[in-house]
């Protein structure tokens, strides 16, 4: 079995094949999404509200996060696993954030970090980039800055705000980000930020016009027990066991069938 590399994502994207994710935090469910043929897995700081049971991401720490990335890596053979660096672990020097970025691949052998923000961190990505690090940005609703956006909201809805995405989308990319997600943003928008970039897209409540697909697992499953977005789905509801849903989100993402109009924006 190959495993998937950001090289895969490249020649996906180049060939219109969705790529496909979901997060993980431990080894029995990355041991599943894996064998299910998941190309990426995102070992996300929502681990800090639908494991730890805060209210934002916020209170995780690096070692939350090298602890569940090394969970996640002894379940996976074949799929790219992307680490989030969580609040506070990027934003204070290039030093620290290289070494911050540094351990999660060494200890907790993440393919790739992802941190959040546009212009203003494209920077930290050409610091780590250039040293060997591949990075995965994210834009749009960023929920390490829950409290400076007034909320979980959509992001991105009027013209000045798009302009603002579409040349963080381009900072990033021009400064090496080899992946980006883009969160809780019009379809439109996304569809378009898709096109003008060349690294692959992953959306969470972006639309179909994204490169791939994202959901949170505990949403994907309908088991969080606070309130799930919008644009996610239950795909537990329509097919009984956890691998027949992941098989099913699978399966709609590559034939583009979900995300729907119902989950976007
Ligand atoms: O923390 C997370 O789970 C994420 C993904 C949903 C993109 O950032």
């Amino acid at each position: 079995m190959k495993p998937v590399t950001i090289t895969t994502l490249q020649a996906m994207k180049q060939a219109g094949e969705k790529i496909t994710c979901l997060t993980a935090y431990d080894y029995s469910f990355a041991h599943l999404l894996d064998s299910a043929g998941i190309d990426m897995i995102i070992v996300g700081d929502s681990v800090g509200m639908v494991c730890q049971g805060h209210e934002t991401t916020l209170p995780v720490t690096l070692d939350d996060m090298v602890y569940h990335t090394r969970c996640v890596a002894s379940g996976c053979q074949r799929t790219l696993i992307v680490a989030d660096m969580p609040f506070l672990s990027y934003e204070v020097s290039p030093d620290l954030t290289f070494s911050n970025a540094g351990r999660l691949m060494k200890e907790g052998y993440a393919h790739v970090v992802k941190i959040e923000g546009g212009r203003t961190m494209a920077e930290t990505v050409r610091f780590l980039t250039e040293r060997g690090i591949p990075v995965c940005g994210h834009l749009g609703l960023t929920p390490q800055s829950v409290h400076q956006l007034g909320g979980f909201r959509v992001q991105g809805r009027d013209k000045a705000a798009a302009e603002r995405l579409l040349n963080d989308a381009r900072a990033l990319q021009e400064a090496g980000a080899s992946i980006l997600v883009l969160e809780a943003i019009p379809s439109e928008l996304a569809k378009h930020v898709s096109a003008e970039l060349t690294i692959p897209t992953i959306g969470i409540g972006a639309g179909p016009g994204c490169d791939g697909q994202v959901l949170v697992l505990q949403d994907m499953l309908g088991i969080y027990p606070r309130r799930s977005p919008k644009f996610s789905k239950n795909f537990m509801e329509e097919n009984g066991t956890i691998q027949a849903a992941v098989k099913a989100f699978i399966a709609a993402v590559r034939e583009q069938e979900f995300p729907g109009p119902e989950h976007s924006f």
